[in-house]
């Protein structure tokens, strides 16, 4: 698919960036930029950093950076084409349909499930759809429920489904490996048979896969789409597209079963999603990442369940989520829990939710005889390579003054054991330390890094000499951002941000060019344009640079641009032209 380039650059000014980020997480003004906790990263004091003027994010914790195109694709993992489709259809921007290069074989696959939700709803509908109306009616979710999750139905035949879809033009082939039709020695025949039906979506409301639930005591109980080319269990979550947009506000609710999501919506906690009893893996938690830091997850409180949970903390500590345990009294799952007790108790079960690290620090000391030395052993042997794994210094501090409680010994002891120094600074994350002293680097290449800034703030300042300068520049990376920065006012002014985000085509110069946009420090320059002659005169007169530049004022005097090669000595300060 080939957009035309006018297209693109005309959705990036009209799309909104802090209105789409807005979507996905709370921004605050903050000067002239907005702030919000980062979705690439995990953090407690916000340091994703948007520009509305200049239409660009950056993260100063992860260095994550990118334009409002570059956000859907990370964040929602859409293609290039995909998020500026998506944007010129929000913003208004009519873009002509053009021959795609090739069609994106998973097409056909989106095609197929659609279809095939098609046929679910209308047998659900239809005359044959009696049985299965009364069940979903049973259990109480028909009418708005059953709406909004498109709740189907497959009739107890064989050849239903596949039928309809070649009555659709759908072929064989993509109806098999969208996996709603099976294969068998001569012809193929359709999976679900006898059931109610779930239509699992991804993250754009796009169907991967379906839920089947038997309705006439055939087993087994619940069938599932098998993984396909766009269903993968274990990174979905049933529900997702439907609750994204109230986890800013909520925090996220994990359950495991269809009807157990189903209940948690009708009882008005549309922030639910259900792992389709899978086990929790990080790819779920990197789902709701974007949206929530906060995940509220209902386990069963029986052993299973307790071993559940403690396989689902490892995963959280390590994405630093918090990892809240619900555990519901009296009731069996969520659904029944629901049906018994109502919403209020639910509501209630969620606020006294504890942190699972909590629950599980206190559930295996009830399970020890902590009063015998073994005991203790036994619980700080257990505990000690989860508490190491906590990145964050107070939070890990927490957690050893509570174990300390527990076992009724010293702190110290459990530091010891944890042979981490009281104190000990936070591991930062991987690549802000150096990104951090890009943007606020000191000594020589501070020079550099002035001229790029100050032009880049003020681009009638770039002349030939500035270019010149640019070229002899020590620092690549800054080479790099000055070129492309100078660049991009030759062609326009005033300078694009977002757009350069797209010409950068290595992390490091990226990082740099929204580093230096986005920092909210516009007034320290009182005098732009002296600030620009003093770095510039100290860029040039830099050792192996000042020979360079040398150099090339010979070279610009051979080819007749006197004028610059002059303008360049006054700059350098040495005003006398040598003579030939
Ligand atoms: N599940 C599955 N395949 C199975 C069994 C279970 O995919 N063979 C998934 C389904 O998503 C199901 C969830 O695990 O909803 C929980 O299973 P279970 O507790 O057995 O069922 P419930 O959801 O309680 O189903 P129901 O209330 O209809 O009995
Ligand atoms: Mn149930």
């Amino acid at each position: 698919m080939n957009i035309p380039k006018e297209k693109i650059e005309e959705v990036r000014e009209r799309a909104n960036i802090v209105q789409v980020i807005s979507e996905y997480l709370p921004l605050t003004k903050r000067g002239q930029n907005h702030l919000g906790l980062c979705p690439f990263h995990s953090e407690k004091t916000p340091s994703f950093t948007v520009s509305e003027t200049k239409g660009i994010y950056y993260c100063f914790g992860c260095n994550a950076t990118g334009n409002v195109i570059t956000f859907l694709m990370k964040r929602d993992g859409m293609s290039f084409p995909d998020a500026v489709k998506t944007l010129a259809r929000r913003y208004g921007v009519s873009i002509p349909e053009v021959q795609r290069s090739g069609p994106d074989p998973r097409d056909l696959l989106f095609q197929a499930l659609r279809a095939s939700m098609e046929y679910f709803l209308r047998e659900l509908k239809g005359p044959g759809g009696g049985e299965a109306r009364e069940y979903i009616r049973r259990r109480g979710f028909d009418g708005e429920i059953a709406q909004r999750f498109n709740l189907g139905y497959a009739p107890d035949v064989w050849e239903g489904l596949t039928g309809f879809l070649r009555k659709k033009g759908i072929a064989d082939e993509a109806s098999l490996s969208s996996g709603v039709v099976i294969k068998k020695e001569k012809g193929v025949y359709d999976r679900f048979r006898g059931r109610v039906v779930f239509p699992i979506t991804d993250v754009r409301g796009r169907i991967v896969g379906f839920g089947g639930r038997s309705i006439n005591g055939k087993d087994p109980k619940y069938l599932n789409s098998p993984e396909s080319q766009v269903f993968k269990k274990g990174e979905t979550l049933y529900g997702f597209y439907q609750a994204k947009q109230q986890m800013a506000s909520a925090g996220a609710i994990f359950v495991e079963g269809y009807f157990d999501l189903l209940a948690l919506h009708k009882h008005g906690f549309t922030n639910a999603v259900a792992t389709m009893g899978t086990a929790l893996t990080k790819e779920h938690l990197r789902l709701v990442k974007g949206h929530t830091n906060l995940v509220y997850a209902l386990f069963d409180s029986d052993a299973a369940g307790r071993n559940a949970s403690i396989r689902a903390l490892d995963i959280a500590i390590d994405e630093e989520m918090d990892l809240r345990a619900v555990i519901l009294k009296g009731g069996k799952d969520p659904d029944e829990f629901l049906v018994k007790f109502g919403a209020e108790a639910m509501r209630e079960a969620i606020a006294k939710a504890e942190p699972l690290m909590e629950f599980f620090l206190k559930d295996l000391g009830a399970r020890l005889d902590l009063k015998t030395p073994a005991g203790k052993r036994k619980y700080l042997d257990s505990v000690v390579p989860m508490l190491t794994r906590i990145r964050n210094v107070a939070e890990r501090g927490h957690y050893a003054a509570f174990v300390a409680t527990v076992l009724n010994i010293p702190q110290e002891s459990v530091y010891e054991a944890l042979k981490i120094p009281r104190g000990t600074a936070e591991k930062p994350v991987k690549g802000a330390m150096e990104a951090r002293e890009a943007v606020d680097m000191k000594g020589a290449r501070l020079s550099e890094l002035t001229v790029v800034k100050v032009v880049a703030r003020h681009p009638e300042l770039l002349s030939d000499a500035v270019s010149v300068a640019m070229e002899s520049f020590s620092d690549p990376v800054l080479k790099k951002a000055g070129a492309i920065i100078a660049g991009s006012i030759l062609r326009s002014k005033p300078l694009d941000a977002s757009s350069l985000m797209d010409e950068a085509d290595d992390e490091p110069t990226r990082i740099l060019i929204a580093g230096l946009l986005i920092k909210d420090d516009d007034g320290f320059i009182e005098d732009p344009a002296r600030m620009l002659e003093d770095s510039l005169k100290r860029v040039m007169n830099r050792g192996n640079i000042k020979e360079t530049t040398m150099r090339m004022i010979e070279r610009l005097e051979e080819m007749g641009r006197t004028e610059v090669a002059s303008d360049i000595r006054k700059r350098m300060g040495t005003g006398a032209k040598r003579q030939p």
